[in-house]
């Protein structure tokens, strides 16, 4: 029998299991009132758009109270075309207020890709009043050169703003000309403390090509890198470069962040991350093999803050929560896409090997509503959890396992969850202990049929050791998965015709132990 198979038939065996206690009886949250923002399938706590298409998340920059995030934004339709940047604001990262477009194409193109910095010392001098300006450093893209098949279509603009983002003058000629490539773009802007001078990372086709400024307005070229190194099936897009300090030591690394589409661990778009060193002239990296910061299907184009205070010291992280193989037809009807949740990266060192983990920030935390605590059980094949009390379709989810052989069974041969629907579609999440793996598997976890290319199973390597935490976040139609505080990452959307209302712990030919779970129903943030 197949997965699909066994799967059909042990979930007709189902045992209820009452060996849950309920922290909080509330009811599950009720409807809200209006009817905005409850469309079929539309996020509760992530951000989309009001309407129309939307795909990678630009220009974050931390400022005066506001995280600031702009994001690829087509406002006359929900199929991509010309890019402006969208705009909108928080003072948390989970509740957003949308602001008015910020960036229109103009006659040097769309507006494509790129980041925003707070000039502090107002080296671009362009400032007032004393007040930094805000500058947005991003590609633009000129349709009518590329349809007459030039090469040199991508330039890099800028644009300020001297009243919080709220409106942007445009700068009157491109900063950086193309020098004759045609994938020429995304351009993510740090200040470099150590060589005081700004450094520009761009994703030029199949590398890298770092430049400084001193200005943010005069770019010089200072090396290229990647051209034999990390993946390579694709085109290198939307890089980041930033330092973090090795978790629990005083070492410090850079870290590399490029996406790549398509060539992707599990098909299409992913974004793979080089730990290394950076000079202020070139990074280098003794790294052998890929490592993508995200296992999952549906995390693209994602880079980090800018400007994020000392006082708080995270690096912040989001992404775009789709994949160019499918992003266009995927079944929403108003909008197309939603970021991720935000998520902190931390690098971590474990005998001379670097893993760049990704931790749900804190702030979702205010979001937590109803809660139910599952108690230490030992699983043995399906087992449906009682959550009656949490909407399993908005909710938060950390489990802990024991994977240690105390049983008179055995370990399994897989073992893990599953997202469940009214008809039967079944959202699968496991750890195969025989193959040393970690999948998500969407093969009937609802509406597949608008791709070819959207079905699937998505794994990868994984050890853990004696526990494992699996820790989820549902969101009507996405799911992302944290493995022992983030060491793993899948991120997958998912389009069930109901939405998921049961919770199913499973262990194939053996059994595992739950140390415990618990589960919370989450807030909407509109
Ligand atoms: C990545 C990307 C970028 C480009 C933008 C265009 O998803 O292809 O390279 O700037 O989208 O919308």
């Amino acid at each position: 029998m197949n997965r699909r198979n066994i799967l059909l038939a042990t979930l007709v065996l189902t045992i209820l299991a009452f060996s849950c206690t309920v922290k909080n009886k509330q009811q599950p949250t009720s409807e809200p009132a209006t009817s905005y923002y409850t469309e079929k399938y539309r996020p509760q706590f992530h951000f989309t758009p009001d309407s129309m298409w939307m795909n990678d998340p630009n220009g974050m920059v931390y400022y005066e109270g506001e995280y600031h995030l702009f994001y690829q934004y087509y406002p006359d339709s929900t199929i991509w075309g010309p890019m402006h940047w969208g705009h909108a604001v928080s003072n948390d990262m989970v509740h957003w207020e949308h602001l008015p477009i910020a960036i229109y194409p103009d006659e040097h193109g769309y507006i494509f890709s790129g980041s925003a910095v707070v000039d502090w010392n107002n080296t671009s001098g362009l400032g007032k009043d004393g007040q930094p300006p805000l500058i947005a450093i991003f590609t633009y893209h000129e349709p009518s050169g590329e349809k007459a098949g030039e090469i040199d279509f991508q330039t890099q603009g800028l644009a300020f703003s001297n009243d919080k983002g709220r409106t942007w003058t445009k700068y009157d000629e491109p900063v950086l000309k193309n020098p004759g490539i045609k994938d020429f773009r995304d351009p993510k802007v740090i200040w470099n403390k150590d060589s005081k001078k700004w450094i520009m990372t761009l994703a030029v086709q199949d590398h890298i090509e770092f430049y400084s400024s001193p200005n943010l307005i005069d770019w010089t070229r200072e090396s290229g890198f990647g051209k034999e190194l990390g993946a390579h099936g694709g085109v290198w897009e939307c890089p980041d470069l930033f330092q973090m300090n090795v978790e629990g030591s005083d070492e410090k690394r850079w870290v590399l962040l490029v996406s790549i589409n398509p060539g992707g661990p599990n098909g299409g778009s992913a974004t793979q991350y080089f730990v290394g060193n950076f000079d202020g002239n070139k990074f280098t990296t003794s790294q052998k093999e890929t490592k993508w910061i995200d296992s999952g299907r549906d995390n693209y184009a994602g880079v980090t803050w800018s400007d994020i205070p000392d006082s708080d010291g995270r690096r912040l992280f989001i992404g775009w929560m789709s994949n160019w193989s499918y992003a266009t037809v995927v079944p929403t009807e108003k909008w197309r896409s939603a970021i991720t949740i935000p998520r902190e990266l931390i690098l971590e060192k474990s005998e001379n090997n670097y893993i760049l983990a990704s931790v749900p920030v804190d702030e979702l935390k205010t979001l937590r509503s109803e809660n139910v605590e599952l108690q230490a059980q030992v699983i043995s094949g399906k087992v449906e959890m009682d959550t009656k009390q949490i909407q399993i379709s908005r909710s938060e989810m950390n489990f802990q396992f024991k994977l240690s052989n105390e049983s008179q069974f055995g370990l399994p041969e897989e073992f893990g969850i599953t997202l469940s629907n009214e008809k039967g579609e079944v959202f699968n999440i496991g750890y195969s202990i025989q193959d040393g793996t970690f999948y998500t598997d969407r093969t009937n976890a609802g509406n597949n049929s608008f791709s070819n290319n959207f079905s699937g199973i998505h794994k990868a390597e994984y050890k853990p050791d004696e526990n494992m935490e699996i820790r989820l976040f549902v969101d009507e139609a996405s799911v992302e998965v944290f493995v022992d505080n983030g060491k793993l990452v899948m991120t997958d959307i998912v389009f069930p015709s109901t939405p998921y209302s049961k919770l199913i712990l499973f262990s194939t030919n053996g059994n595992v132990k739950l140390q415990g779970a618990e589960i919370w129903s989450l807030k909407s943030i509109w």
